[in-house]
């Protein structure tokens, strides 16, 4: 097993996806209000995701991070996003099964979205580079407690077919280690599998020895069957108390 995902594997969608999720399939995944929009956010990996955009666009203050952004051009990242769009939505129509179509009416639909949230990102890319900030977990380029809320979506147990503990675990403390406050995670559920992370518990245990609480939460997102949850972090104080969370 690789520890940083480089290596693609036949499991899932296979070579790991540049995805574009939108605004509402954030929302609906990470439970977010309208006061959680408001803080400032890291979203990483934040992919070719409408969310940055469509954030940014409504008054607020989102950063995203990939290790996509480092390779790559606003041009070239723009081409590779929308075809990554379409190998996504190909990806879903040859395994219907493995969905749940309450989110998403049917792929037809699931096209539609996520082609106008990849077309979000381009178009934000260009004219807000700064926005987009070239980085690989487990080392970001942030100083400590840089935002209120930091959401990482579809890479961390996702790909655990391909990243290790270890890289959950030290990925997990660096995104903790930007977060003031908390840290959401979604799915905890591999590509292609609708079993949760088998070594979640060890986690959670290992988080806790670093000062981190864990805590799995029920969200309303219907995609991917069996992904119905989403894990939030968050610091506990030396005295021992855990940090206040809006979720
Ligand atoms: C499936 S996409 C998810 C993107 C976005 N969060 C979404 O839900 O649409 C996974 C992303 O993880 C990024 N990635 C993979 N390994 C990474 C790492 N070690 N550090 C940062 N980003 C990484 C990939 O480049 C890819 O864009």
């Amino acid at each position: 097993m690789t520890h940083n995902g480089d290596t693609a594997h036949a499991t899932g969608i296979g070579e790991m996806l540049i995805s574009s999720r939108s605004l509402d399939e954030y929302r609906s995944m990470f439970h977010l209000t309208d006061e959680d929009l408001s803080r400032k956010i890291l979203d990483c990996p934040g992919g070719a995701a409408g969310f940055t955009s469509a954030v940014n666009r409504l008054g607020g203050d989102v950063t995203a991070c990939d290790r996509a952004y480092f390779d790559r051009d606003t041009e070239q990242l723009a081409v590779v996003a929308a075809a990554e769009t379409e190998r996504g939505n190909r990806y879903i129509r040859a395994h219907t099964e493995h969905f749940d179509w309450a989110f998403f009416a049917d792929p037809d639909q699931h096209a539609r979205v996520r082609r106008h949230a990849v077309q979000e990102f381009a178009a934000d890319i260009r004219l807000n580079p700064r926005h987009y900030v070239a980085g690989r977990l487990p080392s970001l380029p942030f100083p400590d407690a840089a935002f209120d809320l930091v959401l990482s979506s579809h890479l961390l147990f996702s790909y655990s077919d391909r990243l290790d503990h270890t890289f959950h675990l030290d990925a997990i403390r660096e995104l903790m280690r930007v977060a003031r406050g908390d840290l959401r995670v979604f799915p905890l559920v591999a590509s292609g599998s609708s079993v949760r992370y088998p070594r979640l518990d060890d986690l959670l245990t290992d988080l806790r020895n670093h000062d981190i609480a864990g805590e799995v939460v029920e969200v309303g997102y219907r995609f991917q069957r069996g992904a119905h949850h989403m894990l939030v972090c968050r610091h506990i104080a030396s005295h021992g108390s855990v940090a206040a969370g809006s979720v």
